[in-house]
């Protein structure tokens, strides 16, 4: 595996494979990597030919307010990571090759970008991601892009961008992976403590709960969520929203009458926690 990075030499990099007509696979990243990130560059060895990791703590996408100072950093073993789980090439840019001087641009979506994630962190998040993944896609050109489900508002918004835009790039998004006691992998569960580790799992329980209330035949949005906050409050976890709504809109639904996404956000110690699950209804 190689690291590049200028957009130059990630060009001057793929200009050969894509001449040969091989296939590019990209995974953007903000590093920290865990095995969430790495299931991604996993999928891409085995869908694509040269595989693209981008590693870049993207500033635009952190509100005044949030962790961009304390964000994990650690690229010689993110490096190695990526390398092992079947990367060809790291893109590891600093700042001012990603924004020159003078950089004046946003890519805004509306719609799907404005309620939950984009209510609670504000606007400027999504046009943060929207922005440097438009960038990236530009930068390397790939066939394919990797997202998690794990952020499915963010990868709504990246399928938006792609549409409306026409950028041709196929757009894949894949599993959410957890830790054995059904914890997110995030790279911000780094920053909890051992108690608040303990805690932590709220998130997963209230999706749990959600399912099973809708198993037992509540159609009820609003009991179902009241469903899910249960298992929350006995950990002592308040949710800054646990929301049931329309996997593609991301707009609230009243009742179970078709797939529905449940969507929670909380803050566990210094870490703010995300986590979502799909519920199907039987037909
Ligand atoms: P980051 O949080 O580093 O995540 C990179 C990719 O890994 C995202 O597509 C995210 O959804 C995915 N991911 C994170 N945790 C996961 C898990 N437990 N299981 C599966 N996939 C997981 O998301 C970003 O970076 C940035 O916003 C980015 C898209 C790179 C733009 O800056």
């Amino acid at each position: 595996m190689r690291t590049v990075r200028s957009v130059a030499d990630l060009r001057a990099a793929l200009a050969g494979p894509r001449r040969d007509g091989r296939t590019i696979g990209l995974v953007p990243t903000m590093g920290a990597l865990h095995q969430g990130h790495l299931s991604l560059v996993r999928r891409a060895r085995a869908d694509t030919d040269v595989v693209v990791v981008s590693l870049f703590v993207n500033p635009a996408q952190f509100a005044p307010t949030e962790d961009l100072a304390a964000y994990p950093r650690d690229e010689a073993r993110d490096a190695e990571l990526a390398e092992k789980a079947g990367a060809d090439l790291l893109f590891a840019p600093p700042v001012d090759e990603v924004y020159p001087p003078g950089f004046a641009t946003t890519v805004r979506v509306g719609g799907v970008s404005e309620p939950l994630e984009g209510a609670q962190r504000g606007a400027s998040h999504f046009d943060g991601v929207a922005t440097v993944v438009t960038k990236l896609l530009n930068m390397a050109g790939p066939d394919v892009a990797y997202f998690g489900q794990k952020d499915a508002q963010q990868a709504a918004v990246v399928r938006r961008v792609v549409r409306d835009l026409d950028l041709p790039v196929r757009i894949e998004v894949c599993p959410t992976v957890r830790e054995p006691d059904g914890l997110a992998m995030s790279s911000r569960n780094a920053y909890l403590t051992a108690d608040e580790r303990a805690r932590a799992v709220a998130l997963k329980h209230a999706l749990d709960a959600a399912r099973a209330a809708v198993e037992q035949g509540e159609r009820d949005a609003a009991a179902v969520a009241s469903a899910a906050a249960a298992p929350m409050r006995a950990l002592d976890v308040e949710p800054e929203y646990l929301a049931l709504v329309d996997p593609e809109s991301f707009l609230p639904v009243d009742s179970i009458d078709r797939d529905v996404l449940v969507a929670v956000a909380a803050r566990v110690g210094k870490a703010r926690l995300i986590d979502n699950a799909t519920i199907r209804r039987a037909r």
